[in-house]
C-alpha cells in the first residue's frame, strides 16, 4: 500500500511517448487465444503488467509453454487443455475472469477463478448466466453471482441467438469463446458496438466470424486447430490517454504518442478532449488486425461539454475526463453511464468523493455526474485500489500537487507510469 506525492508542474513540456504501456486488452486476448492454435504464437511488447502477466500464468498453468527472448513471448499450446489442482487467479482482472469463464466452461475438467478483494466483490451473473442457458457449469458465492467461481467443464454446448442488455466486451468475448465450441452457428447482439478485439483477433486467427445485417455477430464453431498469433502489441490508447490528460491540462504542453492503438472503439475519449477545445491529429501507420499509429495532443483552452453516447467507447478514461472537466470552463455532464458503479471500484464514487476533497463542484446521478470547472486544491487522495482513479489524480497533481494513497494499484495496468510522469519536469 505505497503512498505518493505529485509535485506541481511549474513548467509546459513537448514530449514524444514511445514507452507508453503496452494495450491490456489485447495482451489478454494474446495469451488466451494462442491456446486455440496447436503452434506457436509470438507475441512481441506483450504487456508485462500484474494483470496480464496473471493471464500469462494461468495459461501456463492449463499447460501452455511459455518462451521469452528478447522480442518475442512465445506460447506453445499443450495438445490437450487439462484440468489443473491449482487455483487460477486472476488478481485484479475482470477481463481475464470473465473471458475464462468462456474459455474454460467447454474444456474438460473442473477450474477455480478467483482474485483479488475488488475483484471477488463485482458482478460475474452477467457472463455466468447467459453462460448457463447455453449449458455450462459456472458456480459460485453469493448465488452464482461473484468469485471465487467453479467451473465444471461440458462438452455438449448449445449455440445461441443472445441480444445482451450490457454493454460488454467482457461479456461478448466469452460469448464468442464458448460459441467456437458450441454445436452450431451463434448469433450474439449489443445495443452498442463495445471493443471488438476478439472479433478481429479471432477472424485474423481463421475463425468465420461476421456482422449480419441485424447487427448479430455470427460465430461458427472450429473443428480444428486456429493458426497461431504473429503480433506486436500497440501502445494503450486508455494509457496513454492520461498523458493526453497532461497535455490537456498544463499550458502550452504537447505530446506525441508513438505506435497505439486507434481502433475507433478505444479512442473516443481523445475526441471528446477534441470537443473541449483541445487540438488533437490522429495519424494511421499500419493496420495488422487493427489499425495503429500515433496520436498528437496540443493545448488549448478546455471548455465543458456533455457526455451521454458511445459510453462503452470512454469507459476506461472517463475518470481521466473527469479531471480534464473539473479545470474546463462551464459545468460538464455524464450520463448513462451506470457501468462505472461496477469497475475495479464504483468509479463515479471514487472519482467525486476526490474531487470533492480538491474543492471542485459536482452533482452525483446514479448514472453519471455533474462536474464544475474550477480550481483544484492539493488534497489526500484515495485510490480505492483502482488504477485508473489514482493515474488520473497523479495527473491532476501536476497543476496543484497532490498525496495519492495506495498506488499499488498502477502496476496492475502501467508499471513505468510514474518514470513516464517524472519525465514530465525534466
Ligand atoms: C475490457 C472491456 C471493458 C473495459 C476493460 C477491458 C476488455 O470492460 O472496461 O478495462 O478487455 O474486454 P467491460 O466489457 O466490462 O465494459
Amino acid at each position: 500500500m505505497k503512498n505518493f506525492s505529485i509535485k506541481k508542474l511549474d513548467k509546459s513540456f513537448n514530449i514524444e511517448l514511445t514507452n507508453i504501456a503496452s494495450d491490456k486488452s489485447i495482451s489478454h486476448r494474446c495469451a488466451m487465444f494462442s491456446l486455440f492454435s496447436d503452434k506457436t504464437s509470438h507475441i512481441k511488447n506483450f504487456l508485462l503488467a500484474e494483470d496480464t502477466l496473471n493471464t500469462l500464468s494461468i495459461v501456463k498453468k492449463l499447460g501452455a509453454k511459455i518462451e521469452k527472448d528478447e522480442s518475442y513471448i512465445k506460447i506453445t499450446p499443450p495438445s490437450i487443455l487439462r484440468e489443473t489442482n491449482d487455483i487460477l487467479d486472476c488478481g485484479n482482472s475482470g477481463t481475464a475472469i470473465r473471458l475464462f469463464c468462456g474459455l474454460l466452461c467447454s474444456l474438460d475438467g473442473a477450474f477455480i477463478l478467483t482474485g483479488d478483494k475488488y475483484l471477488r466483490a463485482r458482478p460475474m451473473k452477467r457472463v455466468a448466466n447467459p453462460l448457463r442457458n447455453i449449458g455450462a457449469l459456472i458456480d459460485g458465492i453469493e448465488f452464482g453471482n461473484k468469485a471465487p467461481l467453479f467451473i465444471r467443464g461440458q462438452k455438449d454446448l448449445k449455440p445461441f441467438i443472445y441480444h445482451s442488455k450490457v454493454n460488454s466486451a467482457q461479456v461478448k468475448s466469452a460469448m464468442i469463446l464458448a460459441a467456437l465450441k458450441a454445436n452450431g452457428i451463434s448469433k450474439y447482439k449489443e445495443d452498442e458496438l463495445t471493443r471488438d478485439h476478439s472479433e478481429r483477433m479471432l477472424k485474423g486467427m481463421g475463425v468465420d466470424i461476421f456482422t449480419d445485417n441485424e447487427g448479430f455477430i455470427n460465430i461458427k464453431p472450429i473443428k480444428k486447430p486456429l493458426k497461431p498469433l504473429k503480433i506486436t502489441v500497440p501502445a494503450d490508447p486508455s494509457s496513454a490517454f492520461f498523458f493526453a490528460l497532461a497535455a490537456a491540462i498544463i499550458k502550452d504542453s504537447k505530446v506525441l504518442i508513438k505506435n497505439v492503438s486507434l481502433n475507433p472503439t478505444r479512442i473516443e475519449a481523445y475526441k471528446v478532449l477534441q470537443k473541449m477545445g483541445v487540438i488533437v491529429n490522429f495519424k494511421e501507420k499500419e493496420n495488422i488486425y487493427e489499425p495503429i499509429g500515433d496520436i498528437e495532443v496540443i493545448n488549448n483552452e478546455l471548455n465543458a461539454v456533455e457526455v451521454k453516447d458511445n459510453i462503452s467507447w470512454l469507459i476506461d478514461e472517463l475518470p481521466a475526463l473527469g479531471i480534464a472537466m473539473s479545470f474546463a470552463k462551464g459545468t460538464s455532464k455524464v450520463s448513462n453511464a451506470k457501468e462505472l458503479r461496477v469497475k475495479e471500484s464504483d468509479r463515479i464514487k471514487s472519482l467525486v468523493q476526490n474531487l470533492e476533497k480538491c474543492g471542485i463542484r459536482y452533482k452525483e446521478y446514479e448514472d453519471g455526474y455533474e462536474i464544475s470547472g474550477g480550481t483544484m486544491k492539493k488534497a489526500t487522495i484515495n485510490s480505492h485500489g483502482d488504477h485508473r482513479i489514482a493515474m488520473s489524480f497523479a495527473i491532476a497533481g501536476l497543476k496543484s500537487g497532490m498525496d495519492i494513497e495506495d498506488i499499488d494499484c498502477i502496476l496492475t495496468s502501467f508499471p513505468n507510469f510514474k518514470d513516464i510522469l517524472d519525465t514530465l519536469y525534466k
